[in-house]
């Protein structure tokens, strides 16, 4: 070993004794003659002290040349710093004084400092990953990480999971995320898909009779990246057998509340649940943000004669098809915001609705009047009734100074408007999300099917294995928006972190949903033949969730973004800018795969 302890080891207790740190140069001090140097490692940061008197000229003048990012070796003895202790540092009692020196690399002038303040921008980040992933706020994120996973891996196992892997090159499967395809060399024309979650392997495995399975797997998803997605990530993935929602639900719940008592050092009280139902119409969203109250109040009825002619079109238009939802017109009181919402600001919000698919955003600002009574301002106030203004008061508990908005449309838009508009107002713009407040709940019972306009037919919320409620099948023929299935998604702070559903495990009613999908019973077999080919040989009940374990350690480390608890992440575009890389590939490649490109692409060399 080159080192006798880290640089995060030494205290009061190891005072005179000689020692040998390695690491890097944090920073050099030179104060008349005595030279300081800050030398890092993984552990911490060590303060070496070279007195010419006590190191002698040699390792004095080699200690003057030393830069940033320097790899060294010193030995020397521990002493006390006396009252110049640095409180900031766990090893800040004591300083080592060098008596020998060796330079066991040098270092280019790094594009940034490795301090824990610095200000760089993420692109420089990602390219110089590997000097990036030296702070000191990094490496805390990949420790938690590191051991997150390990609790998770000895809780499942306390559990009686066991863990099994899965491929990864699979075949493609219609329906879910987009997927990466992987040309075959040995069979031209043929692609393997890359997994985007472990879903059918882990259904096989229940079939096969490995009651609890679990795996920390990578994930593969093409998709439109944000600050919580990455297209290759990793699921806390699990599947049990002879089971229901309420086991599942009680096994995740385990997962968090050990992950927070060890982890985070706080216990959390037993998961709040909520219908899918529930949380769109109270919240306007499937993954409501708790922190905060600001419900989202319904007053379709009363705006049926409300006076404002705008609201009244919305509830009463009928020229809808049936899918496109009713029209409702709902609204969510901003309490006390009237100072903090500024008409510039209100200008910005209604901008930000329309952004979301909103014809307007009616506001309405609530002072205190003459005589006691409420002042009401804004576009939408002067044509409310006097009787529908003080229904209105009522309904949203308004007083003085708060911030009436409402939205008027059909149903899932008003949801998307005033879903986004309650985290906007609650989190960016009120500060009404407190740190360290640690809000989890689950949401189940989403629909089985929604409406998509794209496709213009029913597809899958979750995904087409999803069981739906027993007493919900024959709504499959006759009512399909109204099909329940037996789905969870755990939601923290406004965050989707897992997820999960119990499957179907007859081939009969998979051919129903499936059906309903639009898929056809040859392209089922086509496509999943051999998951109906093993649910008709004895499939036990069973069920699964699969938590983003990204997500996870982004919420616990108070991360701005997943980037920064992955350790060699991809960019917004899905690049990686340290290895340059997607590359066109060269002709020999292309030939050997089979492939053609469209357009001319000048490959790297
Ligand atoms: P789902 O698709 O909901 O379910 O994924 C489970 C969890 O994985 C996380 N997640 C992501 N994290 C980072 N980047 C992404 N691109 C990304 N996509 C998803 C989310 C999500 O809650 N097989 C099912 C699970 C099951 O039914 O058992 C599945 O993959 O936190
Ligand atoms: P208008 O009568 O179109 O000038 O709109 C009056 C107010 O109602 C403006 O503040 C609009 O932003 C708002 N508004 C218009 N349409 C809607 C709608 N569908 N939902 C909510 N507010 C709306």
């Amino acid at each position: 070993m080159l080192r006798t302890h880290t640089c995060g080891d030494l205290r009061a207790a190891h005072l005179d004794q000689t020692v040998t740190l390695a690491g890097w140069v944090q920073n050099r001090r030179d104060h008349g003659g005595i030279i300081f140097i800050d030398l890092r490692d993984r552990a911490g940061i060590t303060q070496i002290t070279f007195d010419p008197d006590i190191c002698g000229p040699a390792v004095h003048d080699l200690a003057n040349k030393l830069r940033s990012e320097w790899v060294l070796q010193i030995s020397g003895a521990v002493r006390s710093r006396g009252d110049k202790t640095n409180p900031n540092l766990a090893t800040g009692a004591i300083e080592v004084f060098a008596t020998a020196l060796t330079v066991l690399n040098k270092a280019e002038t790094p594009p940034f400092e490795i301090d824990e303040h610095a200000k760089v921008g993420e692109e420089v980040r990602l390219k110089y990953r590997f000097l990036d992933l030296r702070r000191p706020a990094m490496q805390r994120n990949l420790i938690l990480r590191h051991q997150a996973v390990k609790l998770a891996r000895d809780y499942f196992d306390a559990n009686g999971f066991i863990e099994i892997e899965t491929p990864i090159l699979c075949k493609h499967t219609p329906g879910g995320a987009r997927n990466y395809l992987v040309p075959s060399r040995v069979h031209p024309g043929s692609f393997y898909a890359l997994a985007e979650s472990p879903q059918l392997f882990k259904q096989l495995l229940m079939v096969s009779g490995y009651d609890r399975y679990v795996q920390i797997a990578r994930c593969f998803r093409d998709e439109d990246l944000r600050q919580d997605r990455q297209p290759e990530f990793t699921q806390i993935d699990l599947e049990m057998s002879f089971i229901d929602m309420d086991d599942i639900m009680t096994i995740g719940e385990g997962l968090v509340r050990g992950l927070w008592k060890k982890l985070m050092n706080h216990e959390l009280p037993p998961l709040r649940r909520m219908t899918y139902a529930e949380a769109m119409a109270s919240y306007g969203s499937d993954k409501p943000d708790l922190r905060f109250a600001m419900p989202i109040v319904d007053l379709s009825d009363w705006a049926k004669d409300c006076g404002f002619s705008v609201f009244q079109s919305a509830v009463a238009a009928t020229d809808r098809p049936s899918h496109a939802g009713r029209g409702v017109v709902r609204a969510l009181n901003a309490k006390g915001a009237n100072e903090q919402l500024s008409r510039r600001t209100l200008d910005q919000l209604t901008e930000f609705a329309k952004g979301l698919g909103a014809k307007g955003l009616a506001w309405i600002k609530v002072a205190a009047g003459a005589e006691g009574k409420l002042d009401w301002q804004g576009p939408a106030a002067k044509n409310i009734s006097d009787a529908a203004r003080e229904a209105l008061r009522v309904r949203l508990d308004v007083a003085a100074g708060d911030v009436l908005f409402f939205g008027a449309d059909v149903e899932k838009t008003v949801c998307s408007v005033l879903g986004a508009l309650r985290v906007e107002l609650g989190v960016n713009r009120l500060g009404l999300a407190k740190p360290n407040d640690w809000q989890f709940l689950w949401v189940h019972s989403a629909p089985l099917f929604e409406w998509s306009e794209e496709a213009q037919q029913f597809v899958a919320v979750h995904h087409p294995f999803t069981a739906p409620y027993a007493e919900d099948i024959d709504r499959i023929q006759t009512d399909r928006g109204h099909v329940r299935s037996k789905s969870y998604d755990m939601v923290l702070n406004g965050c989707e972190i897992g997820g999960g559903s119990i499957r179907i495990h007859d081939a009969e009613t998979q051919g129903k949903v499936f059906a309903a999908l639009g898929i056809s019973a040859e392209d089922a077999q086509r496509k999943f033949g051999f998951l109906l080919h093993a649910l008709s040989f004895g499939a036990p009940p069973h069920g699964g969730m699969a938590f983003g374990l990204d997500r996870l350690i982004m919420l616990m480390a108070g991360a701005e973004s997943i980037r920064d608890v992955v350790a060699f992440p991809k960019t917004q575009r899905a690049r990686d800018e340290m290895l340059d890389c997607p590359t066109p590939a060269g002709d020999r490649q292309l030939k050997e795969l089979h492939l053609v490109t469209a357009a001319p692409i000048q490959a790297k060399a």
